[in-house]
């Protein structure tokens, strides 16, 4: 046993000599980011530019592991497995924090940002970094918002006024903003995964979903739905998320390093977004298996109308002072 003990002390003490003298390397500190969206999209793109930063600026030091498709985690879980430590980073979008805090549910209200100019200047500003913070309570840091844009209606019947969608079955994120919203004109809304929304629409499970461009292009939402109504009603934007633990036990000298990084794949991210809403509407047009609908102002003016009393419903779990500094950002 005295021999064991001896030899293991030995071999330690050898190991730390070997660590302080550069000639055996500790091990890369290990980052998996995982996502549910395709890798052709501003999060997919964003999840491998930060990839390829990181490495190049850390060689050795940091390896980023990144999981599209719901490969290793879905919409459900993610969140939870962060906090158990078995992911570091992922991108849910700004529904699916329900659980987390209910502040982040003002993104959720429809027609409530004009562009995606306003929707980056609440974000950025007092009130949007504020809320960034908010999952802290819970064990989680939020690190930065990053766009998909603005959600489109796809149907399996031409949707123009509310009165059309009337008893069709829409799948919805996990969000009890978005539910309020189809029951605000008479749909009945549907809580799944994103991982099966495609199969849920073509085996006709289900009616029709909101999405954007870049999401109902990549994963073909638009071969199985013919119509796509264009009336970018609400928003579909993330946050990259990781663990308090992860993030304050990375060493001092990586952890800015990692941010920079992060920032940086954001800005890249953010500016594929801005390019995909016109590319990959554009191209489900060209592919002539969905038909893209545009609505009048005044068939606009009705689903507001309809829609907007959910405002209402959801003013104190978000809270006015949110709401307000949300609609602000409109001018
Ligand atoms: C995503 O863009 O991350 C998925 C959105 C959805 O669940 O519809």
């Amino acid at each position: 046993m005295r021999k064991l003990l001896k030899h293991s002390l030995i071999t330690i003490a050898a190991a730390t000599t070997l660590i302080a003298s550069g000639l055996l390397q500790a091990r890369p500190i290990e980052i998996k980011f995982s996502h549910v969206v395709a890798e052709n999209t501003p999060k997919g793109q964003m999840a491998l530019k930060f990839k390829a930063l990181v490495e190049q600026r850390l060689p050795g030091k940091v390896q980023v592991k990144v999981f599209p498709n719901s490969q290793l985690f879905g919409d459900n879980k993610v969140l939870e497995a962060m906090i158990l430590g078995d992911v570091q980073l992922a991108a849910p979008s700004l529904s699916k924090f329900k659980k987390y805090t209910k502040k982040l549910q003002v993104f959720d209200l429809p027609f409530l940002f004009k562009d995606m100019e306003a929707v980056d200047r609440f974000q950025q500003g007092p009130t949007g970094q504020k809320l960034l913070t908010s999952l802290k309570k819970k064990g989680l840091v939020g690190l930065g918002y990053l766009h998909n844009g603005l959600k489109q209606l796809s149907a399996s019947r031409p949707l123009k006024t509310p009165a059309d969608i009337d008893g069709l079955k829409f799948r919805i994120m996990a969000s009890d903003v978005l539910a309020a919203q189809f029951e605000a004109v008479d749909a009945t809304p549907v809580k799944k995964p994103f991982s099966e929304v495609f199969t849920l629409l073509q085996t006709r499970a289900i009616d029709g979903q909101e999405n954007t461009w870049s999401n109902i292009y990549s994963k073909k939402f638009f071969e199985v739905q013919p119509y796509i109504t264009e009336s970018n009603h609400g928003l579909l934007d993330y946050i990259i998320v990781t663990s308090a633990e992860f993030w304050l036990t990375l060493p001092k000298d990586i952890r800015p390093i990692v941010k920079k990084s992060l920032d940086e794949a954001i800005a890249h991210g953010n500016s594929i977004a801005a390019r995909k809403v016109n590319e990959d509407r554009q191209k489900i047009i060209d592919s002539g298996k969905s038909e893209v609908l545009t609505i009048t102002n005044r068939q606009r003016q009705q689903w507001v109308d309809a829609m907007k009393p959910v405002w209402k419903e959801f003013e104190r779990e978000i809270g006015k002072d949110v709401i307000r500094a949300a609609i602000k950002s409109n001018n």
